[in-house]
């Protein structure tokens, strides 16, 4: 049994690197959506993806990711799948008909967080069939339902048929679903700010490659998606989110940049830009920073290049005269500013770093990595895709004055005199968490404590530039910038 799953029988489903739920928080809808399967409105660019599927009962072949996002106004839940796939195939054209036999999405909705049992169904193949199901305990319908003013439009929308074809990429899907269809269960319809519903999004692969994943993991001994008590949950925000986002699970592809370009953009920048910005993209006197935060306001290169072309009226921001050339090659460093450490060419040798990862620098004592390793510090199986590559040498080589939250080292000593080392996870009036270097989570009372010491200091070591050669200190760095979700050449 693994340490995850030790801890996991000990406490239910507490662990302590992955929530037991995935959880989204739905913001409104920032600007008006036409369901068209296009995905090309503000609302969507500005809102977040709601996370990795979980490929609960995989065994092997390509664990292609689907991405979902969710606004609501007053009238409708959106729900907008992007579905990566490179065998997309569908044929049910009948309504109702058995749509999860082909390429498929589906959403399956609690409105009651009180009882969960009571939720509906939209599977939503390819070519835009769509089956639905009520399974409230009131229900006393046929076995499939009619909701009402769904509006919904999927990339193969009316074909006759979709057959796989080696082109194939991705397919849409995008729905407003009323809210009205959920009176009977919701607390209220619109939902109010703050309230909680639980659902879950799934997807099933069709022919080639038939991977079903979940947004919400599903654990044993559940074998299918009917398992509300997994559904994920979700909380109706008041506020729009306002700024589009960049990077991991948005819908724009990464930003791709030449690195001589990036290098030549910085002169040309830190030569006419600063009299406003700062210096190598900093915040100026009169300008904001360019990279240093993780959300901003102008993230494509069409966007880049119009603010900088053509200045952002009703600012200070000017147009600029310099020739195109010289605008792009901006734009490429402006992107290495944002870039995380998996956008970047790291030199050294990503094998030979895993060993070390795993060997002498004894990194996996304390992390996982797609799971397996320790539990004390954070799992690192994205880290490459998460953080600048700047962040990740910080990380191995500059002390934190405070742990950050989660990672606290604690020591204590119980009324039984027994003493325990690890970092308290969570911290209430009454009762504590305490992850210890035994990798046993420790519940601890109020009542059971004798002596509780805290450090200050984080348990990740600092010396890795010395404790490592240069070379095994390159070879680690290029191994974590290669952890991510997506591939580079994706
Ligand atoms: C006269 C001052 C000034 C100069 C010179 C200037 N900027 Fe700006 N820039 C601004 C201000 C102010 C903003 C913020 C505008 C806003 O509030 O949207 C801005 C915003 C931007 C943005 C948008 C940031 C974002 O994330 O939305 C980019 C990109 C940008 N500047 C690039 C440049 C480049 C490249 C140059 C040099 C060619 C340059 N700026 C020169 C004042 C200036
Ligand atoms: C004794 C346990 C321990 C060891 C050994 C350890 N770490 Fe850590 N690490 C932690 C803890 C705890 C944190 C979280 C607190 C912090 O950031 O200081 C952390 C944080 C990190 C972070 C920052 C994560 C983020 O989200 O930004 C990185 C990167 C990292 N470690 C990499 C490594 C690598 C690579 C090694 C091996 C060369 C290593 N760690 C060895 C405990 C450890």
């Amino acid at each position: 049994m693994s340490k995850r799953m030790a801890l996991a029988a000990m406490f239910g489903a507490w662990t302590c690197s992955a929530q037991p739920f995935a959880q989204y928080t739905i913001q409104r809808a920032q600007s008006p959506i036409v369901i068209d399967a296009k995905l090309d409105e503000p609302a969507w660019a500005a809102a977040p993806a709601a996370g990795d599927f979980h490929f609960n009962w995989f065994q092997s072949g390509d664990k292609e990711q689907t991405i979902v996002k969710m606004v609501w106004d007053d009238d409708n839940l959106y729900v907008s799948y992007y579905v990566r796939d490179k065998h997309i195939s569908a044929y049910e054209k009948q309504r109702h008909g058995p749509v999860s036999k082909d390429d498929c999405v589906e959403i399956f909705l609690s409105p009651n967080p009180a009882k969960i049992r009571n939720y509906y169904t939209f599977e939503i193949n390819a070519i835009g069939t769509m089956l639905n199901r009520n399974k409230a305990d009131w229900w006393t319908g046929p076995p499939t339902w009619e909701p009402d003013g769904v509006e919904y439009k999927t990339t193969y929308h009316g074909a006759a048929k979709k057959d796989e074809s080696p082109d194939d990429d991705h397919w849409i899907v995008e729905m407003a679903i009323p809210f009205r269809n959920f009176s009977r269960d919701a607390a209220h319809t619109p939902p109010r700010e703050g309230d909680e519903w639980r659902l879950n999004l799934n997807r099933i692969g069709g022919k080639t490659n038939r991977q079903l994943s979940s947004w919400s993991p599903i654990a044993p001994p559940s074998t299918g998606f009917h398992s509300p008590e997994a559904f994920g949950i979700v909380r109706f925000a008041g506020e729009a989110a306002s700024a589009p986002q960049r990077g991991r699970g948005g819908f724009t592809r990464r930003q791709r940049f030449n690195q001589a370009d990036a290098k030549d953009g910085r002169e040309i920048y830190n030569r006419s830009c600063t009299q406003c910005h700062g210096l190598d993209g900093n915040p100026g006197d009169r300008a904001p920073a360019l990279g240093a935060a993780r959300r901003y306001l102008r993230s494509t290169t069409p966007e880049l290049f119009d603010a900088i072309k053509n200045g952002i009226r009703g600012t200070l921001m000017p147009g600029s005269p310099l020739p195109a050339a010289d605008v792009n090659k901006m734009i490429a460093y402006i992107h290495s500013l944002r870039a995380t450490a998996a956008d970047l060419d790291v030199p050294g040798d990503p094998v030979r770093g895993e060993r070390i990862f795993s060997g002498k620098g004894a990194c996996s004592n304390c992390h996982m990595v797609r799971g397996r390793g320790g539990l004390l510090g954070p799992d690192l199986s994205h880290i490459g895709g998460e953080r600048s590559l700047a962040a990740l040498k910080e990380a191995l080589t500059v002390s934190k004055p405070v742990a950050p939250r989660g990672y606290q080292p604690v020591r204590i000593v119980t009324t039984k005199g027994e003493t325990i080392e690890g970092v308290v996870k969570n911290d209430h009036n009454f009762s504590k968490q305490v992850l210890g270097k035994d990798g046993k989570l420790h519940l601890l009372t109020k009542e059971m404590i004798r002596d509780i010491r805290y450090d200050t200091k984080s348990l990740m070591p600092d010396d890795f530039n010395k404790k490592l050669s240069p070379t095994e200190f390159q070879d680690l760095l290029a191994y974590l910038s290669s952890l991510a979700r997506s591939r580079r050449t994706q």
